[in-house]
C-alpha cells in the first residue's frame, strides 16, 4: 500500500514525544526522509540517532510552533538540506483546561496559536514548497475527536480543533489542483503526556470504563490511517476528509 512515501522528505511538529513521536519512526520505517520539529530538541536528538542508526536520514529542528518566523526558517533548512517537502503531518498540538468562564488570556492564546496558527502557516511552507516544485503533497492535520464533541473544560481545544478540520478542507479545495491532498485524522483517547496524570483520576477511570472495549488506543494504532494519507497512490481520491479513529468512542 505504501511503498511509495519510500525516499519522500516528511516534516512531522511535535515529533518529541506521543504520536509525533510515533508518525517519524512510522515514516522513516517506511524509507521517508524525516524533519522532525518541537521545543525539546534533546528528546529530538534521541530520535533521530534511533532513525539514523536503523539506517534512516532524519533533521531535527527545534522550534517553538508559536513562533512563525522560526516555523518559516524550518521548512526553508528542511528544502536547503533534505530537498523540497512532500509530507507534512501537522501534529504539534497543547491543550490547557479551565472551565469557560475561568478560562485565562494566555491559556486560549497558547491553544490557538500552537494548535491553529502555527498549524496553519507549517502548511502554508509546505504547501508552498509542493506548488513550487511540483511534488504529490501530502498534508495531514492531526485534529481530535474533540473537533465534534466537547471535552470537559478544554473549550479553546475542542475549537482548535474544530478549525483544524474547517482548515483541511479549505485546503483541499485550494490546493487539490497542486497535486495536494489534505486530510485530518482524528484521533480518540490514546495515552500520551497531554493527557497528563488525567487517565490514572477516578475521572479517567470512569470515561475508560464507558468506552466500547473499556480500553484506550496506543500511538500504533494510527500507523495505518497515516501511511494511507501519505501514500501518493492509495490516497489518491481522498482530499479534505477528516478521519476519526477512536475505537468507536464517539458512536
Ligand atoms: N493523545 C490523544 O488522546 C490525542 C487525541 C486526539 C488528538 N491528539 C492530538 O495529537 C497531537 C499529538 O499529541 P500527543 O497526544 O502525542 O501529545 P504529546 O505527547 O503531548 O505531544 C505533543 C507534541 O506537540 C509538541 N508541542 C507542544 N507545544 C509546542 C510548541 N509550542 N512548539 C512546538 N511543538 C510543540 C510537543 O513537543 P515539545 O513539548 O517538545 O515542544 C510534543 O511533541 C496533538 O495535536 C493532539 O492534540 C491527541
Amino acid at each position: 500500500m505504501s511503498g511509495d512515501i519510500a525516499g519522500k522528505v516528511a516534516w512531522v511538529t511535535g515529533a518529541s514525544s506521543g504520536l509525533g513521536h510515533r508518525f517519524a519512526q512510522v515514516l522513516a520505517g517506511e524509507g521517508a526522509v524525516v524533519a522532525l520539529s518541537a521545543r525539546r530538541g534533546g528528546r529530538l536528538e534521541l530520535l533521530g540517532a534511533e532513525i539514523a542508526a536503523a539506517g534512516g536520514r532524519a533533521l531535527v529542528l527545534p522550534l517553538d510552533m508559536q513562533d512563525v518566523a522560526a516555523i518559516r526558517a524550518a521548512a526553508a533548512r528542511i528544502a536547503d538540506e533534505l530537498g523540497p517537502i512532500d509530507i507534512l503531518v501537522n501534529n504539534a498540538g497543547i491543550s490547557r483546561q479551565a472551565r469557560l468562564e475561568a478560562f485565562a488570556e494566555a491559556d486560549y492564546d497558547v491553544v490557538m496559536n500552537v494548535d491553529v496558527k502555527g498549524a496553519f502557516f507549517a502548511a502554508q511552507e509546505a504547501a508552498r514548497q509542493m506548488i513550487a516544485h511540483q511534488r504529490q503533497g501530502r498534508i495531514v492535520n492531526i485534529a481530535s475527536i474533540a473537533a465534534f464533541r466537547a471535552l470537559g473544560q478544554q473549550a479553546p481545544y475542542s475549537m482548535a480543533k474544530a478549525a483544524l478540520v474547517a482548515m483541511t478542507k479549505c485546503q483541499a479545495k485550494e490546493w487539490g489542483r497542486h497535486g495536494i491532498n489534505s486530510n485530518a485524522i482524528c484521533p480518540g483517547y490514546i495515552r500520551t503526556e497531554i493527557g497528563g496524570d488525567f487517565w490514572d483520576t477516578e475521572g479517567g477511570a470512569k470515561l475508560i470504563a464507558g468506552l466500547p472495549r473499556r480500553r484506550m488506543g496506543e500511538a500504533r494504532d494510527l500507523d495505518g490511517l497515516l501511511k494511507l494519507l501519505c501514500s501518493g497512490e492509495a490516497s489518491r481520491f481522498i482530499n479534505g476528509a477528516a478521519m476519526v479513529a477512536d475505537d468507536g468512542a464517539m458512536a
